[in-house]
């Protein structure tokens, strides 16, 4: 009778059902999202991430002015059909050193967090040149520019003396020597080396 009661007076007090639905919706937000805050697997970068070498940077840069993030995703969800076809799902210590991250969801083509390794650099030449002399149904565009525009040494140091002062572990030593590194090498040349390294640090398997 006692309970019946309580559940009437919760019933006609709007105010009071406000404070419980609030009080009940915020434990369920807790729940999912606290144990988040202290699970080493989501905070900590994965053993042997480390910031982008210069080359690998100065790709991922190129990667995002053209765009690529609209048709590929990096991250491979927790679905077992998804680690069939691409590898070990995602781990958000992978993307540590990746501002801004290029997760997404928008796949026009098929998720790149796992293409390192898969096919060799002259494949991808080929393949950014022209996507079609290697995949002949592929309604990827071409990106014939990048196999000629030189990079800039100097531009890429200072984008590594930013990502710096934002807190990555960058030596002083490595960005000194970023614009040597570079020297003579075609945006195509950073942007293959950024798509080799994509996945290196995944755990093995599905
Ligand atoms: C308009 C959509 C579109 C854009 C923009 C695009 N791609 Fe693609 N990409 C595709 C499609 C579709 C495929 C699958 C067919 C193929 O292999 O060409 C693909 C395939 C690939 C593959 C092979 C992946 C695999 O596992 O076989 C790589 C690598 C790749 N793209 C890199 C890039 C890069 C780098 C850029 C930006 C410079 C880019 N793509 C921009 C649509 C796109």
């Amino acid at each position: 009778m006692s309970n019946n009661n309580s559940h009437e007076k919760v019933e006609k007090n709007v105010g009071l059902m406000a404070v419980l639905i609030a009080v009940a919706v915020s434990f369920g937000g807790l729940a999912e999202i606290v144990p988040l805050m202290y699970q080493a697997e989501a905070i900590e970068p994965l053993e042997g991430v480390k910031p982008y070498p210069a080359l690998e940077l100065a790709g991922r840069d190129i990667y995002v002015r053209e765009g690529c993030y609209n048709c590929h995703s990096q991250m491979v969800r927790t679905l077992r059909f998804e680690s069939e076809r691409y590898g070990h799902y995602s781990l958000a210590g992978e993307s540590v050193y990746d501002r801004p991250f290029q997760w997404g969801s928008k796949r026009t083509g098929p998720d790149l967090a796992r293409v390192g390794g898969r096919y060799p650099d002259d494949w991808h030449r080929v393949h950014m040149n022209n996507p079609r002399d290697v995949v002949p149904e592929s309604n990827m565009p071409g990106f014939p520019w990048l196999e000629k525009n030189q990079l800039d040494g100097q531009s890429v140091a200072r984008r590594m003396r930013a990502l710096q002062t934002l807190g990555d572990p960058y030596s002083d030593a490595e960005i000194e020597q970023a614009p040597a590194e570079i020297q003579g090498k075609s945006e195509l040349d950073a942007v293959v080396a950024y798509l080799q390294s994509l996945g290196k640090h995944a755990p093995k398997g599905g």
